[in-house]
């Protein structure tokens, strides 16, 4: 590269910088030697990450996912090898611009103890000397992005906030000078499953809005799937066993290794990739009560649907009324039915779709979008077909290499029609990732090793 377009390309990352712009990261041969160990953590790391995308790195404890990740904001240095943001040289730049313009989020989300959400969200911007109308006026934007309260939880302290929400101001600092690029290391690996898979759907929602170039670390591979635009499949001394988008990888694992991370059910962790938005959807006849029963019972017999749902004031899906119910007690104001188990919002995907009909035991979930209104109906069939979909994908991607194989070889031991077996696929996945969570926890108790020790 001649001297100009050095200059050219750090006048470009710059206003890039300063922008929020997405870059492109180019890490090039990248090895890490800590002082006194053995082996490299990183070894010969190259992989170049889109400007835009998210790209997750997974791999076992150990492997490095971590050191590679802090090489980017030089919170480690690297021994050999060259990091190219936006096309310039990281190591040129000054470590202060480096990590006031990348953002970095951690598990137990790492903000500061002594100061309030607000003081935590404002540290950066004040640092950059912005003023301070635009720093309120990012303050509130901010809050708005990842779903907190300002008026509430403003002027709250960190040990004053669940995990969750602390992990939500984590966020929120990273992205508050809306850096060009953002750093995620295991950041929703202390969370309940249920808070970490909401914040895992927003932070695709806030990526929608933002579209930075987000590295994340994760060693779940599950995570990985619903998150990455690609996926780098790490082993150790971070050297990468297979890198691509979500559903290549599930298809076509390159090897034992990686077929044993993905762990049984490929096909059902595809479903991972679907989202009900993507679906058809059925309306079932969906009423507010002032309608009437009779009208209800004239559009079922109409429309050969045997369930009718019936919907609050604001549309939300409250109880499922039965054509013979309707018919047994014509103009009763006071019918039952059944009360709607749960609903999957138009974001969630098929797999998680599958585990709530497979949980409300119904086969049939209404769809609601992100005010809770009725949108129409999943069935569990349109679940199973998009394993089918899924099965026709892997077949062609396979065409070349080898025979042709079975839903059932692809899946493990999935037959797609059998519920039973589906239901056991996700419970025996619910208790790896039980039994993962309880390792995971008892290796993090171990003392790690520092550098130069
Ligand atoms: N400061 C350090 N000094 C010496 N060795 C280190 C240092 N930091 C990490 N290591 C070693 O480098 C290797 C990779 O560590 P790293 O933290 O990158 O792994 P990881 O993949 O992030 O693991 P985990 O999933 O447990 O967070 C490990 O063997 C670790 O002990
Ligand atoms: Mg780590």
């Amino acid at each position: 590269m001649s001297s100009t377009e050095t200059t050219s390309s750090r006048r470009a990352l710059r206003e890039a910088m300063a922008a929020g712009t997405a870059v492109e990261i180019d890490l090039q041969s990248v090895t890490k030697q800590f002082t006194g160990t053995g082996a490299p953590a990183v070894e010969d790391f190259s992989l170049t990450i889109p400007a835009g995308e998210i790209v997750v790195f997974v791999g076992p404890s150990g492997c490095g996912k971590t050191t590679t990740m802090r090489m980017i904001n030089r919170l480690v240095r690297p021994t050999s090898g060259r990091i190219l943001i936006g096309g310039a040289d990281a190591a040129k730049m000054k470590t202060d611009d480096l990590r006031r313009r990348i953002g970095y989020v951690v598990q137990q989300a790492g903000l500061l103890p002594h100061l309030t959400v607000r003081q935590n969200l404002e540290a950066v911007p004040r640092l950059l000397k912005w003023k301070s109308a635009r720093i309120d006026e990012r303050s509130s934007e901010l809050f708005e992005l990842v779903g907190l309260d300002e008026a509430e939880f403003a002027d709250r302290y960190p040990r004053e906030l669940s995990g969750g929400q602390q992990q939500r101001v984590g966020v929120a600092r990273a992205l508050a000078a809306d850096p060009p690029i953002l750093l995620m290391d295991e950041p929703f690996g202390a969370l309940d499953p249920i808070t970490r898979d909401r914040l895992q759907s927003e932070l695709l929602k806030i990526q929608r809005r933002v579209r930075k170039t987000i590295v994340f670390v994760t060693h779940d591979i599950d995570e990985a799937i619903k998150l990455g635009d690609r996926v780098v499949v790490l082993k150790e001394r971070s050297r990468i066993a297979q890198q691509g988008p979500p559903d290549e990888i599930l298809a076509n694992p390159a090897d034992r290794y990686v077929r044993s991370f993905i762990g049984g059910g490929a096909a059902v962790k595809r479903l991972h990739l679907v989202r009900v938005e993507d679906l058809e959807l059925e309306r079932y006849p969906a009423f507010t009560e002032p309608e009437g029963y009779d009208e209800i019972l004239r559009q079922l017999q109409e429309t050969g649907y045997e369930y009718a749902l019936l919907l609050d004031n604001h549309q939300r899906p409250q109880r499922w009324l039965h054509r013979d119910e309707l018919q047994d007690r014509p103009g009763r104001p006071d019918l039952e039915g059944q009360a709607v188990q749960g609903v999957v919002m138009a974001t969630t995907t098929l797999h998680d779709a599958m585990d709530e009909m497979l949980s409300s035991g119904t086969g049939v979930v209404p769809a609601v979008d992100d005010r809770g209104a009725y949108i129409g109906t999943v069935r569990l069939d349109q679940v199973t077909d998009a394993l089918d979909d899924i099965h026709v994908t892997a077949v062609a991607e396979q065409e070349d290499s080898a025979p042709v194989q079975t839903l059932a070889e692809i899946t493990g031991e999935l037959d797609s029609r059998e519920l039973q077996t589906a239901q056991e696929i996700l419970d025996r996945e619910r208790v790896a990732r039980q039994r993962d969570e309880t390792d995971g926890a008892s290796t993090d108790d171990e003392p790690k090793e520092t550098e130069g020790a």
